[in-house]
């Protein structure tokens, strides 16, 4: 046999994920969700808040080890294990930007190069003399990726002293130098202004025009429809669709989704028929009464599944329609839920302060 069943396996794909799952505890983040990336393609990753795009990100990039499912690069079995992955030709940039704070713009970028050279992490950190060495060799393609990247006029500022458009972009120039097959974008225009967005959107491009595939997460949805040959919504930590921007934009559960107002088919769709079908039964079988009613007005403003949890049953004046729209609410709810402990979509620079995660 002449081909490596690896190859055979991969159909050609860049990446494929298969059957992905990650559970924290009770929690599933991510359910059994396949995703492909062909070579050349840009594929965008979207959905709510908490839907589970990060979570997935970590899956495939090591960080997580899913609790099911497989993830192939070129053909080849990840190992979950970050460095292995990034060796493998698989970079990603962070939603929280990490960079190294104190270094200055080239520094970082050669940092990133660490996999491609035999100097190791430490080494490049320390600065020994193997590293300055191999630094010497790394300099060049440096330079060109902060050429490429819009960043050469800023090559000796401390990473820290950058704003926070160009720190996201410094994040793509080391992602960058790993020389990836793959370049994995969590939320890459978050806190930029209009034109850094357009000027990202170039540079995504020229990434893939460069032969170098790429998924990207991303609230922006002029960016992402703008971009990305095809795109899978994630709701919930199950793919609901997936397919060319026309598709997506047309498909009306993906705005429902984004409402948090409820669809044939949602994910937990199945649970919150169960709990309006078992409302309307204890309602047919009880009493009601004008202090009942105010419970349940009070109910439908409070957050998410414990609103649904400790209301008492048979409480409503009508029944049906009081668990109808409860049910809408406990989603509706959950989504906000989600958006008030996160960063917004746009925040601005400083609510999600540069370098909160630098090391
Ligand atoms: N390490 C973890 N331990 C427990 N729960 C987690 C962990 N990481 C993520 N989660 C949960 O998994 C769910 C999905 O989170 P994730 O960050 O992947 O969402 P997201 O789609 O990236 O959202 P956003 O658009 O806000 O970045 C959330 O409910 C989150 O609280
Ligand atoms: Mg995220």
């Amino acid at each position: 046999m002449t081909t490596p069943t690896t190859v055979t396996k991969s159909n050609g794909a860049v990446l494929e994920a298969a059957g992905v799952t990650m559970r924290f505890g009770g929690l599933t983040a991510v359910r059994a969700v396949d995703l492909t990336v062909s070579p050349g393609e840009i594929v965008g990753l979207i959905g709510p808040n908490g839907a589970g795009k990060t979570t997935f990100f970590n899956c495939l990039t090591g960080l997580y080890t899913p609790t099911e499912g497989t993830v192939r690069y070129k053909g080849t079995r990840l190992s979950p294990k970050p460095h292995l992955v990034t060796q493998a030709g698989v970079a990603r940039t962070f939603q929280n930007i990490r960079l190294f704070a104190n270094m200055t713009v080239l520094e970082n970028v050669l940092v990133g190069r660490h996999t491609r050279t035999k100097e190791g992490l430490w080494s490049a950190l320390l600065r020994g003399p193997g590293f300055k060495k191999a630094e010497r060799g790394s300099e060049a393609r440096a330079t060109e990726l902060l050429e490429f990247t819009g960043l050469a006029a800023k090559r000796d500022h401390l990473a820290r002293n950058l704003p926070y458009g160009e720190q996201r972009k410094l994040e793509i120039a080391r992602a960058l130098a790993s020389e990836p097959g793959l370049l994995l974008l969590d939320e890459p225009t978050a806190g930029m202004n209009p034109q850094e967005t357009r000027a990202t959107q170039d540079l995504v491009l020229a990434i893939r025009d460069q032969g170098t595939a790429v998924l990207v997460i991303e609230h922006d949805m002029r960016f992402i429809f703008n971009l990305c040959d095809r795109v899978a919504v994630l709701v919930q930590g199950e793919k609901l669709i997936e397919g060319t921007a026309d598709v997506v934009q047309a498909d009306e559960r993906v705005v429902a989704a984004y409402l948090g107002t409820p669809f044939e088919g949602a994910p937990g769709a199945e649970e919150a028929a169960e709990v309006d079908a078992a409302e309307a039964q204890a309602v047919g079988t009880r009493t009601t009464g004008t202090q009942a009613v105010d419970t349940q007005a009070a109910g439908t403003g409070a957050v998410g599944t414990q609103a649904a949890e400790t209301q008492p049953p048979g409480t409503h004046a009508d029944g049906t329609q009081a668990a109808g729209t409860q049910a809408a609410e406990t989603r509706a709810a959950g989504t906000r839920a989600a958006d008030e402990t996160r960063p917004a979509p746009d925040h601005a620079p400083d609510e999600d302060a540069p370098n909160g995660d630098a090391r």
